[in-house]
């Protein structure tokens, strides 16, 4: 425990440095705004570790280096051994199918997501379900080992694999990873983890930056494969540096309303399986449940049409999923009225408005427009124009749509619409959904005209959609 007990303060003249709590980017002197990414006051001070106490030996590299440096050494790429990643399966589907079929030896994966939203209940059942055939460590920061282990037991998890570790000092963490050798940590939260190294503060963009780094590393060295529990900001990103989305190697955001049960889990970087697969799980008394059939959940369940309602089937990572696209126009008592979107992006609304006006005739100039996406859940892609649009039509005319109306479609700025991948199945889906009509881009459109039950109406541009749709 040499280090342990040197403080930090004597070890070295600390060099100081500048990082950006937004982009990452390090400065030399503190200025107001970030010359990376342009972000006003984001700045925070980041002790530089000084390159004497890296060689007396950050724990992690005191076993593998024993003091002495190998030269680096040029290989050609062909010549590299490696194998097929093994992947270890989390025994919960929809996690394995957001991380790209399991998880891979070494990886470190970023969990993201509102307090509260459920992700140490989900790595917790993931623990305890991996714990007979990985060995693994759960690190918790934020709850007592009391809490986790009665969580664990209530939620009737086999807790026979797991070890449970109650700290937030990273060098003994590793200290005890080192002596145990598992094959999974989990760290709950990043957020409180801190090194001695670093003077700053813990929760400090340095702390976290730093302890994030050391872990990585070890992953890296040891093979051990790494979960990070990251809280979000109320703007959305990881509290802490940006730089931590580039450290690992697969970001997960969890999503969902607090008021409803369903819970989405997204890949938003993986560098070992696709982005924008999801995972869905209902949270119930006995923890998080996989929804393996999530296609209709996030329908409003509302009795009947409905004015300023469209339903549309998206189809992000593999599945397609039918979701409930609401809007409300409102006349607006400000000069500059409102556009509010959620769940959707607010640039593209305002677009879709001005596209309405100039191709469709329906001016929306003196109106609140507010839009949602039923379920707290995210739709990114640009499928949703064509919904959106309806919509607001509908709302703005106080007429529901036909009744098992669904629509999808990209609506460009001359307002032409365009197709969207995987048409077809997007089709499929609603007919099997017991819809009776699709308002859809005529690319996307069988030649019959028909699918099933379903009739499809083909549209080139917005105003034949508006026509379709009135
Ligand atoms: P938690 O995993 O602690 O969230 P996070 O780690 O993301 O902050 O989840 C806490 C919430 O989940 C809490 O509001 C209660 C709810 N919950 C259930 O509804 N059922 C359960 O079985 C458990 C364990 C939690
Ligand atoms: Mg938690």
């Amino acid at each position: 425990m040499s280090i342990a007990s040197k403080s930090p303060r004597t070890a070295a003249r600390a060099k100081v440095a500048y990082v950006c709590s937004e982009c990452g980017e390090d400065h030399s002197k503190w200025q107001g705004q970030c010359a990376g990414c342009g972000e006003w006051n984001t700045l925070s001070e980041f002790v530089v570790e000084p390159a004497a106490a890296v060689k007396a030996g950050a724990p992690a590299r005191r076993s593998g280096w024993a003091g002495k440096v190998d030269p680096p050494k040029v290989t050609a790429l062909k010549d590299v051994q490696y194998s097929e990643e093994a992947r270890v399966s989390t025994g919960i589907g929809e996690l394995d199918r957001v991380l790209g079929g399991g998880l891979v030896p070494g990886a470190v994966v970023l969990v993201g997501g509102d307090p509260g939203i459920g992700k140490s209940t989900l790595l917790l059942q993931a623990v305890a379900t991996m714990g007979g055939r990985l060995p693994s460590l759960y690190v918790t920061g934020e709850e007592s080992l009391g809490q986790v282990a009665g969580r664990g037991s209530r939620l009737g998890l086999p807790l026979d694999g797991v070890s449970a570790l109650a700290e937030t000092g990273i060098e003994r963490i590793l200290e005890q990873a080192a002596a145990m050798k598992p094959g999974l940590i989990v760290a709950d939260s990043v957020q409180t983890l801190w090194t001695e190294s670093l003077t700053a503060a813990p929760g400090s963009v340095s702390q976290v930056r730093e302890s994030a780094a050391r872990l990585v590393r070890y992953a890296k060295e040891t093979g051990t494969a790494v979960f990070l529990v990251g809280h979000v900001t109320k703007e959305g990103g990881i509290a802490g540096p940006r730089v931590l989305e580039h450290m690992v190697d697969a970001v997960l955001y969890f999503e969902g309303e607090s008021g409803s049960r369903f819970r989405v889990l997204r890949a938003f970087k993986n560098r070992f399986g696709a982005v924008n697969e999801l995972g869905v799980f209902a949270m119930g008394d006995k923890g998080l449940r996989e929804v393996p059939n999530p296609s209709a959940i996030f329908l409003s369940g509302s009795s009947g049409p409905q004015p300023g309602s469209c339903v549309m089937v998206t189809r992000e990572g593999t599945r397609p999923l039918m979701v409930e696209v609401q809007a409300l126009v409102d006349s607006s008592p400000l000069g500059n009225p409102r556009r509010v979107a959620v769940g959707l992006e607010g640039n593209r609304l305002a677009m879709l408005l001005a596209v309405l006006h100039r191709h469709g005739g329906v001016a929306t100039g003196d109106q609140d427009v507010f839009v949602n996406v039923v379920g707290g859940i995210r739709v990114q892609e640009t499928a949703a124009d064509l919904p959106v649009l309806l919509a607001v039509l509908s709302s703005l005319q106080d007429r529901p749509l036909a009744e098992r109306t669904i629509a999808f479609g990209e609506v460009g700025l001359s307002g032409e619409i365009r197709p969207v991948p995987n048409g077809e199945d997007r089709l499929k889906e609603a007919a099997t959904h017991g819809f009776r009509r699709a308002i859809v881009p005529k690319a996307n459109a069988p030649k019959s005209g028909k699918l099933g039950e379903l009739e499809i109406v083909p549209v080139r541009t917005l105003a034949e959609a508006l026509e379709a749709a009135s």
